[in-house]
Order: C-alpha cells, then structure tokens, then sequence
C-alpha cells in the first residue's frame, strides 16, 4: 500500500465489481435506444473510471470529454462552475448524454452541468458517478448511476488527487492527514 494512504476504502475488487454492475446497468437502460450513447468523461478525476467502465458496456458508446472547475463556498449554488473545454458537438440533439465523475461532493458541478447540457440541446442528460458523498451536499443532487456513497474523508486514487498526486493508485484510499497538514 502507499505510504501516504491511511486505509484503502474502495479496493480493486470492489471497483471491478461495481463497474461491472454499473456497465450491465447502462447496457440495460440504453438497448435499443435510437440516440447516440456518449459518455462525457469530466477531467481529469473521472479518466480512470471512465476507462474501465466503457470496457464493460457492450452496446455502442461514443466517447468525449469536459474540463470544469467549480469555485466558492458556503451556501453558494450554481452560476460558479467555470467551463475550461467546453463539448461542442453539432449532433447534440441525437446525443443520450451521461455524464462520467469520480466523485459527487457538493453536488454544484454536477448539477450545473445537467441544466447546461440540456440547455445547449441534448436530447437527454443521465449522470454517473462511481463514488458519492451525499453528507457535503450543497444543492439537492442525486446521480442516476452510483459505484458507493462514502463517509466524508479525504480520498485519493483511482483519478482522484491531492495537489495532483496519487491519481494512478488502483484502489480509492484515505490520505493520511499528516499529508495535507505537514505542507
Ligand atoms: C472534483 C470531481 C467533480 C467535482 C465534484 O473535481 O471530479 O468534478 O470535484 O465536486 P462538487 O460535487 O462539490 O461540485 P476537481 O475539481 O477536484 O477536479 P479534477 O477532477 O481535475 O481533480
């Protein structure tokens, strides 16, 4: 195990298990679907998931790609999420959307981007997000696919960072706060 991580919460085995069922899921849902399927991958925290998911579904995906941050605090809403690499795809109304994230804090980003999306004219907007943290919610936000809600800890691996480190570990673990405190 990394030296840096404190406890692993979510191990290979289980990431395997849970995108094999979220894959058997979306396969189900979409089959038969008259849309083009395209899983919108959020940089860069979801690459990791997004990969080994799209391995899992059988049906015909497209992929692409979003870069977002979202800034302020407290009881701020949405209208704070900054659009870095924006999609822009003519086909947009034939496009069944869904949305790849590591990770649903606040509920901001997420939020945001379903009205956006729908606003710019797909023709549906679905969310996936492999873990969730329903305990910081902000805004009233519940992903339509979920890998596990998890205790608010700070996690990393498996895409997700600390100060850009760790996003190759295979598993999702607990950074040991003598990390984040001793910098
Ligand atoms: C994370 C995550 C989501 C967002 C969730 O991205 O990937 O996009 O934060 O937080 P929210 O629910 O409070 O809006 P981050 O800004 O860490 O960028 P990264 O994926 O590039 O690491």
């Amino acid at each position: 195990m990394n030296p840096s991580v404190e406890k692993i919460l979510v191990s290979e085995e289980e990431i395997d298990r849970i995108t094999t069922r979220i894959a058997a899921e979306i396969d189900r849902d979409y089959k038969g679907n008259d849309g083009r399927l395209i899983l919108l991958c959020i940089l860069k925290g979801s690459i990791v998931f997004m990969g080994d998911l799209m391995k899992k579904i059988t049906i015909p995906v497209e992929i692409d790609c979003m870069k977002v941050s979202s800034y302020g605090s407290g009881t701020q809403t949405t209208g704070n999420v900054h659009i870095h690499l924006d999609l822009i795809r003519p086909d947009l109304p034939d496009c069944d959307l869904l949305i790849i994230e590591d990770i649903i804090d606040s509920g901001v980003t997420l939020s945001y981007l379903t009205k956006y999306l729908k606003n710019k004219g797909a023709k549906s907007v679905r969310t996936c997000t492999l873990l969730d943290k329903p305990s910081r919610r902000k805004v009233d936000f519940k992903p339509d696919y979920c890998g596990c809600e998890i205790p608010d800890e700070f996690v990393i691996g498996y895409g997700l960072d600390y100060d850009e480190r760790f996003r190759a570990l295979p598993y999702v673990g607990v950074l040991k706060p003598e990390v984040y405190s001793g910098e």
